[in-house]
């Protein structure tokens, strides 16, 4: 009998599929290039705050503080977000998930980045809105 995968169920777990999935969108020119000034010395320190961020989103931790939507505002400010990076960040998102784990904090996971990546495309929106 094949192993049924499971979920994830720690941060040890989140941190795997963290990496996992920075491989992917690291590699992808269409995507890479927006992560410029995370990439090299500041990778393991965001990998830290985006543990914090998917712990408390699955675990409910509480650590995670900060201001995700302002900083993607700010980053589409520098280089635009458009809907096709969206698609391929939700693509390897999910992707990545899928072939790690099986289970209900893998579909809040999922369900949780689709929902935040709406919301992002609709601020993003109402900023080119106004700024126009
Ligand atoms: C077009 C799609 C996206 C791109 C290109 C992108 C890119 C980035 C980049 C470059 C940073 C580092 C910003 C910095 O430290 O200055 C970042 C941070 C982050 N992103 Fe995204 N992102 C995307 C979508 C999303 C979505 C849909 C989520 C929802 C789960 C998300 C969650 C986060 C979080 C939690 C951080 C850490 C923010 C912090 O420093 O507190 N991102 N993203």
């Amino acid at each position: 009998m094949s192993e049924v995968p499971r979920d994830i169920q720690n941060r040890e777990d989140i941190n795997i599929m963290v990496r996992a999935f920075y491989d992917r969108l690291l590699n992808d020119d269409r995507i890479s290039y927006l992560f410029g000034e995370v990439k090299g010395e500041h990778l393991e320190e965001h990998f830290d705050i985006l543990c914090d961020f998917w712990e408390s989103v699955l675990f409910f931790t509480g650590q995670y503080k900060r201001n995700t939507m302002l900083k993607h505002l700010s980053l589409h400010d520098k280089h635009a977000l458009t809907s096709e990076h969206f698609q391929i960040w939700l693509a390897y998102f999910n992707e990545t998930v899928d072939g790690l784990f099986q289970g209900e904090k893998s579909r809040l996971a999922k369900e949780r980045a689709h929902s935040i990546a709406v919301i992002m495309q609709m601020k993003i929106k109402e900023m080119d809105q106004w700024g126009s």
